[in-house]
């Protein structure tokens, strides 16, 4: 299996080395634009595969796409990252761009790879890599629910002193500050609602806190985060590579499913070798179904800046 990580910022570093460790592939391609980079970070990597003990042969090129051909899956997420008081939204000029150009090409040398977005703002730039590659919506692929599913897992064990492992908990709708939404109401502790082990205070925290994960970390280190992102992405590869059939909430095109068309946002989704295969439509209250059809509103306006672009 080869697989291509577009973008060697952290972001794209961080996921190829997830999927070095994990051996999911054979041939892992880094790429990026800024000469040397990629290839320095391939190199750093590989030296660390006689002290870890994997065997994925990790190659860095400098933006030649010839060298990505033939990948299974490719990860995007070469743009901007997000500087502290920013939010996602505000990254769309320029990373609509960089990931259309990016898209196209890998389309050009590997036509049957499935795409996994990472750049933001990801929900929009799903949408972009779907309208601008043409590929089969099964095959695109936005990795936010993923990572704010484990966001969210990681304040609820703070709160329940559990490891986040034991918990059942899903955040859909949009990969945004104010578009995302943490459903505690379904979220257990290895099949026991934590609505019932939580004070309504401490949900709302808890939701609050997962909403603003990414921008609390923006603010403490400056920059956005890549652990967590960089894992995330690694995993929906692993899904899709070893035919896993995990459920993960992801941003996908929508036909109509949660009452939404034309749009790419997070729903549970089950993940295979065929991308994402199945969508999970969940039983939502009235609040959740707003709140919904809110966050849709919100990345609908932002995909209609595309055309102004
Ligand atoms: C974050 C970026 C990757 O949430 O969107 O950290």
């Amino acid at each position: 299996m080869k697989v291509t990580v577009v973008g060697a910022g952290a972001v794209g570093a961080t996921c190829a080395d997830n999927i070095a460790r994990k051996e999911l592939a054979s041939e892992l391609v880094l790429l990026d634009i800024k000469e040397g980079l990629a290839e320095g970070k391939a190199q750093d990597m590989m030296q660390t595969a006689a002290l870890l003990g994997f065997d994925t042969k990790i190659v860095g090129v400098t933006n030649d796409y010839s060298k990505t051909a033939g990948s299974n899956v490719v990860v995007i997420t070469s743009g901007l990252p997000r500087r502290p008081g920013m939010t996602r939204e505000e990254l769309i000029g320029t990373n609509a761009g960089i990931v259309k150009t990016v898209a196209e090409n890998i389309l050009k040398h590997s036509p049957d790879a499935m795409i996994i977005v990472i750049s933001n703002p990801m929900d929009t730039m799903t949408y972009l890599a779907l309208q601008s590659t043409g590929l089969p919506k099964n095959k695109i692929i936005g990795m936010g629910g993923a990572l704010d599913s484990s966001r969210f897992k990681y304040q609820l064990s703070q709160h329940l002193n559990c490891s986040p492992a034991d918990l059942n908990a899903i955040v859909i709708g949009g990969h945004g500050d104010t578009t995302m939404i943490p459903l505690i109401r379904l979220a257990t502790w290895n099949s026991v609602p934590v609505t019932k082990l939580l004070s309504a205070a401490a949900q709302q925290q808890i939701i609050n806190d997962t909403m603003v994960g990414g921008a609390t970390l923006t603010k403490l280190i400056g920059t956005s985060a890549w652990y967590a992102p960089g894992a995330a992405g690694a995993a929906l590869v692993e899904t899709i590579l070893r035919d896993e059939k995990k459920l993960f909430t992801c941003c996908v095109a929508l036909n109509g499913e949660y009452g939404q068309k034309d749009i790419c946002l997070g729903v549970p989704v089950v993940i295979g070798k065929n991308g994402w295969e199945k969508i999970i439509e969940l039983d939502l209250d009235k609040d959740e179904q707003a709140a919904f059809a809110k966050s849709a509103e919100a990345v609908r306006s932002m995909n209609d800046v595309l055309k102004t672009l």
